[in-house]
């Protein structure tokens, strides 16, 4: 018998009715998901300064780590860090009561995670002796933090059969509670995916292991860009350049407006170089803090460096006589008012290993100049030069290792002529030496803390800035009188 008008319409709706139920159901567990997985949380600082150390650049999204499984890493993989000390066996700098090391950002998106921002490269450390606290500067070059062994580090442990929610969620319950859904949400959804994606980031990295390492305080910095395939795209199997790189000092940047950045000056807009420094480190289009960043810029203008730590030993007459040295010598080049500071002096002329520059290329440069093209704030100053820039030698005291790769351990080693140079040292080991500008390279403790830097190796060239124009033919007390002198920049 067919059913009635009446029975007809009452069964309709019920239908509506669960159907209004089970989409209610269905929002609602978006919107925990939503809670859950996505839903952000401002992070607050009381300084910029606070924001450039530990703040977010737009990273998270991308390439954040869950917080609490990066947490346990270590304790749960020992064997795949190179020492005892946790994350600061990569030369991280973990100030006490921090969440993170510097140059971390913790932001919830969902759930609390990791990512690096400009301090984890940009930011120094030094000890005025072994029992000396250490000095830590942001803005400074990193040299200690070992980026390549710190991705090595995440993909070993990636790899590893054991990383599975069986092992890591006891870890991560050991230090916090977590609910029965976050644990479902770990153990079903977070932690294979976060070994998936470290394994991922592990395989777009296999370039690195045909080419020297680069050790504490160096990066390779366009490669990993160019040879993205959400970047630039660029195949590595048809590119094997080496861009082995030391980290720079982002302090007082006003005295560089205009000027090349990047050693081989391949943009010469701040603004271009801080957006796309953090691509670089993972933001993308839609999660880059546009508004952070140019405070961030902002304060890189106005920050300076440190003094040299051992001032009251200074020979001001000495450096009155390295003052007029430098004046004839050096500041044409590298003095405030130099004709040619902040320009590009071809790279026959300066003589240094050529790698680096011949890393990035024209190809590269039209490719950025064209990536975010429907941005506000897209990218249009991207080129290939040919040579490295002539910097200003701000906080030169700091900068050790010298040159664009950091092939020279020392002021006094640069102002050698190239041949007698440390062919092999050590780098990473944070305590300075008073008297030859640069930090202890060699010797017991050295060795223990640093990386051996090989110069005969591909990109570590220690030749070049060598000759009279460059100061490594001056006798020796005129070069004791420039090295007093430079103390003081
Ligand atoms: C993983 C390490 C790393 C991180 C993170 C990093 N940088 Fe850099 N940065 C470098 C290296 C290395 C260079 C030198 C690269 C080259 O030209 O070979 C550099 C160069 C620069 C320069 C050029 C300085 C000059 O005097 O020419 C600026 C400016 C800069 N970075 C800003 C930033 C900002 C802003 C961030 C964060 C958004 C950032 N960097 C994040 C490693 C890093
Ligand atoms: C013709 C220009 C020129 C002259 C003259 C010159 N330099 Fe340089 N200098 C450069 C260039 C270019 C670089 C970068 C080379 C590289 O990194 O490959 C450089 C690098 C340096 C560095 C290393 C900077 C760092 O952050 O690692 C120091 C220190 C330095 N010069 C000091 C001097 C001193 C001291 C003199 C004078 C005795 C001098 N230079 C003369 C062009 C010059």
């Amino acid at each position: 018998m067919a059913p009635t008008h009446q029975e007809n319409s009452k069964s309709s709706r019920r239908w509506w009715v669960w159907l209004l139920l089970l989409l209610m159901a269905g929002g609602a567990i978006a919107v925990v998901g939503w809670y859950q997985l996505f839903r952000e949380e401002p992070q607050r600082f009381d300084s910029v300064e606070a924001y450039y150390l530990y703040g977010s650049i737009g990273a998270e999204q991308e390439e954040g780590i869950p917080y609490w499984i990066w947490r346990v890493l270590p304790e749960v993989f020992p064997q795949h860090l190179p020492g005892e000390e946790g994350y600061a066996s990569l030369g991280m700098l973990w100030e006490e009561d921090e969440a993170t090391p510097a140059g971390f950002s913790k932001k919830t998106i969902g759930f609390p995670r990791i990512a690096i921002n400009c301090a984890a490269c940009h930011t120094a450390s030094y000890r005025t002796s072994e029992d000396a606290e250490r000095q830590i500067v942001p803005t400074g070059p990193h040299q200690t933090f070992d980026p390549q062994a710190y991705l090595t580090f995440l993909g070993n442990a990636a790899n590893d059969p054991d990383f599975t929610a069986a092992t890591l969620l006891p870890a991560i319950e050991a230090e916090i509670d977590l609910s029965w859904l976050d644990r479902l949400l770990y153990r079903f959804l977070i932690i294979p995916r976060t070994r998936d994606g470290l394994q991922e980031q592990a395989a777009r990295f296999t370039w690195t292991d045909e080419r020297p390492r680069w050790g504490p305080g160096r990066i390779d910095p366009f490669n990993p860009v160019k040879f993205h395939p959400d970047l630039l795209a660029l195949d590595p199997a048809e590119d094997d350049t080496i861009g082995n790189s030391d980290i720079m000092p982002l302090w007082a940047m006003d005295e560089q407006q205009g000027f090349a950045l990047h050693w081989d000056g391949l943009n010469d807009s701040l603004t271009e170089v801080v957006l796309s420094g953090a691509i670089g480190d993972g933001a993308r289009p839609d999660s880059l803090p546009v508004d952070d960043l140019a405070d961030l810029e902002a304060y890189l203008l106005t920050k300076r460096p440190p003094p040299y730590p051992f001032l009251d030993d200074l020979d001001a007459e000495l450096a009155a006589e390295g003052e007029a040295l430098f004046q004839q010598t050096c500041a044409g080049c590298h003095g405030l008012e130099g004709a040619r500071i902040g320009t590009v002096i071809p790279q026959p002329e300066v003589g240094t290993d050529p790698h680096r520059l011949a890393m990035w290329t024209a190809e590269a440069a039209e490719r950025y100049n064209a990536y975010a093209e429907e941005y506000p704030w897209d990218f249009n100053a991207f080129v290939k030069t040919d040579g490295y820039v002539a910097k200003p030698l701000t906080g030169i005291w700091l900068r050790a290792p010298y040159l664009h790769n950091g092939s020279v351990p020392t002021l006094e080693d640069l102002l050698q002529p190239a041949g007698q140079r440390p062919e092999r040292f050590y780098r990473g080991y944070d305590v300075y030496h008073p008297e030859r500008l640069g930090f202890i390279h060699d010797g017991e403790s050295a060795e223990r803390h640093g990386f051996l830097y090989d110069t005969t190796e591909p990109g570590n060239s220690n030749q070049g800035h060598d000759g009279a124009a460059f100061g490594t033919q001056l006798d020796d007390d005129d070069k004791a009188a420039l090295i007093e002198y430079l103390k003081t920049l």
